[in-house]
């Protein structure tokens, strides 16, 4: 059915079961939600779709403090969602947080061409005009993305797009980034290359001995490697778990303040763990802004 269609067969909220309501937030759009699917057009929500919703909720939580800060700060906000999927963040963001006010954009960044037609459409039919959207990789919408960003996110964005949104967010000098890593295999790669020349002869060697060690080793290194390089490069870093994941080891959640201190202590470790980990070829993918 088309978005505009499931819009007019939209249940009314009257006519969503009490048990769903209690899932929504206090006048989120049953519309919006059927229209992303999230809801059946009987106002009931599937298994996945509960767990999708709970999650994109819980996130929201933490992203609107921090686009309220920067309204505050310079009576603007722009949120740059990387590899945005169908864009369920940022259309329950814009529906909660922007649609209301007359300032504010989201642009959601997706290198599958089909689901930025989709959710381009989607927007149009709903009218939620500052919400835009970039068919390419990261790297490639950097040149079109706006200079002054506010927020940037990333959840689940796969392999090193993460890596790419942390560039992104550090050239553009984001107030917050708020990322939820997926898989990155870049680490582990490299990890079984070298196998830790200055830690193969210490116990310490046994953490590459199975491949199934090293990916999830080099999957937390990679986190860790991160939070450093953001340290190092001026912002406070908050490290969580993200709830409604339950099905997955994925569940980091990454949230960075920047006060434009930059944590000198921070930049040496992070040169340590490279070196100490035979991992000094990735120095450019962790490279201090
Ligand atoms: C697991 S999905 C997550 C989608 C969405 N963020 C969510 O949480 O529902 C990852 C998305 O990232 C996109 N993606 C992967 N690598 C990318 C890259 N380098 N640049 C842009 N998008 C990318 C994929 O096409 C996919 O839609």
């Amino acid at each position: 059915m088309s978005a505009s269609k499931s819009l007019r067969h939209a249940a009314a909220r009257a006519d969503v079961p009490a048990e769903v309501l209690a899932e929504l937030h206090p006048g989120q759009s049953v519309a919006l939600l059927q229209a992303l699917h999230i809801l059946t057009r009987d106002g009931r929500l599937n298994q996945d779709s509960r767990r999708k919703l709970k999650q994109v909720n819980h996130l929201l939580q933490f992203i609107e403090p921090l686009l309220q800060q920067a309204l505050d700060a310079r009576g603007d906000v722009t949120l740059v969602d990387h590899g945005a999927g169908k864009s369920y963040l940022g259309f329950l963001l814009y529906d909660r947080f922007l649609a209301a006010r007359p300032v504010g954009a989201v642009w959601g960044v997706e290198a599958r061409v089909e689901l930025v037609e989709r959710s381009a459409a989607l927007a149009q039919r709903l009218g939620f005009a500052r919400m835009h959207f970039v068919a390419a990789t990261v790297r490639d919408a950097m040149a079109t993305l706006p200079t002054d960003v506010d927020v940037v996110t990333a959840l689940h964005a796969c392999d090193t797009a993460t890596d790419d949104a942390l560039d992104f967010a550090l050239q553009r000098q984001a107030r917050a980034i708020v990322v939820v890593p997926c898989c990155q295999a870049e680490v582990a790669a490299a990890l079984r290359r070298h196998k830790a020349l200055q830690l193969a002869r210490t116990p310490l060697a046994e953490l590459w001995r199975h491949p199934l060690h090293t990916r999830e080793f080099g999957s937390q290194v990679t986190n860790v490697l991160r939070c450093l390089r953001l340290e190092a490069s001026g912002y406070d870093v908050t490290v969580t778990e993200l709830v409604g994941w339950e099905h997955s080891m994925k569940n980091e959640l990454i949230i960075a303040r920047r006060t434009g201190r930059r944590k000198r202590s921070a930049a040496e470790r992070l040169q340590r763990m490279l070196d100490e980990l035979g991992l000094a070829e990735l120095r450019p993918r962790f490279a201090v802004a």
